[in-house]
């Protein structure tokens, strides 16, 4: 598929030190668009960008508001302002509900949602100016169903409905914003289970109708067509990415339908 880029594309990847981030960084600046990686981990956002052609990165925590306006001062002096910016930034409590912090309950919200609340509001005048502008919001099929992780799930739902909030408030400026929903995804955010179950996995695989688990490619393919022109009537969308786990339930149809038995 051949997708129509801007010429002048800056895009603005948020956590795209690692995973489906840095994947997505290395596929837009393939495409010629000048990337800027914002991740916490200042380590791993400079490795990132020297595997995106031109990448430039900043180390910022993207629940600080006034280092988060710094960034997009210095990004637009540096590379011009940001036209295209997914929020992608994650952490994930894993505690059960009852024992949950509430400081773990609000990092969570902070991260996955309030975070892209800022950085929409620090890139939409600059947006609104040049008449066009894309925002992606990276949720999780957790938003749509219970898997687990009540904080992150809670923010990941939320980010959905902000999604919406400015596809419909800014749609008459030329401005799209859509959600992409990934099922799992192999990134080193599954680094600590994989080290206390190291089968979670591979057992997981066996819930996904289209028998394996997602490639950050998947999530990078789906941003490029969002951001892209061949989207271009595509707005306040969640474009759901997960090998079909959310169409319906493998084994309970393996269960009650004999057929699909021997599966
Ligand atoms: N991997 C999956 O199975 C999966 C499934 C559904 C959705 N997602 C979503 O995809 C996105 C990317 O996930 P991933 O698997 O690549 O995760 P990852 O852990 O590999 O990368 C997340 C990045 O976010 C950075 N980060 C964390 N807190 C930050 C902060 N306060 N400020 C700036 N950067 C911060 C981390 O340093 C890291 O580089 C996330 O939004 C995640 O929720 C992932």
């Amino acid at each position: 598929m051949t997708t129509e880029r801007r010429q002048d594309e800056c895009v603005l990847i948020t956590g795209a030190g690692s995973g489906i981030g840095a994947v997505m960084a290395q596929r837009f600046a393939a495409l010629g668009a000048r990337v800027v990686i914002v991740d916490i981990d200042a380590d791993a956002a400079e490795r990132a960008a020297s595997q995106a052609t031109g990448a430039i990165w900043f180390q910022a925590d993207v629940t600080d508001r006034g280092r988060l306006a710094e960034v997009f001062r210095e990004v637009r002096d540096r590379r011009g302002p940001v036209s295209v910016l997914i929020n992608n930034a994650m952490t994930c409590a894993d505690a059960d509900f009852l024992d949950l912090t509430v400081e773990e309950w609000k990092r969570d919200v902070s991260v996955c949602l309030t975070a892209a609340f800022h950085t929409a509001q620090l890139a939409l005048p600059d947006m609104l100016a040049a008449g066009h502008g894309s925002i992606v919001n990276i949720s999780s099929v957790n938003a749509l169903q219970y898997l687990g992780n009540v904080s992150y799930s809670a923010a990941k739902a939320g980010l959905i409905s902000l999604t919406r909030s400015l596809a419909v408030r800014f749609g008459a400026d030329g401005i799209r914003a859509n959600a992409i929903v990934p099922g799992t995804i192999v990134t080193p955010a599954w680094d600590h289970r994989i080290a206390q179950d190291p089968h979670v996995l591979e057992d997981s695989r066996r819930w996904y109708p289209s028998t394996r688990l997602g490639r950050p490619e998947d999530v990078a393919d789906a941003a490029v067509f969002l951001t892209g022109s061949q989207s271009g009537w595509i707005n306040g969308e969640s474009l759901i990415v997960d090998g079909g786990l959310m169409a319906g339930n493998v084994a309970m149809a393996a269960q009650i339908v004999p057929d699909e038995r021997s599966r």
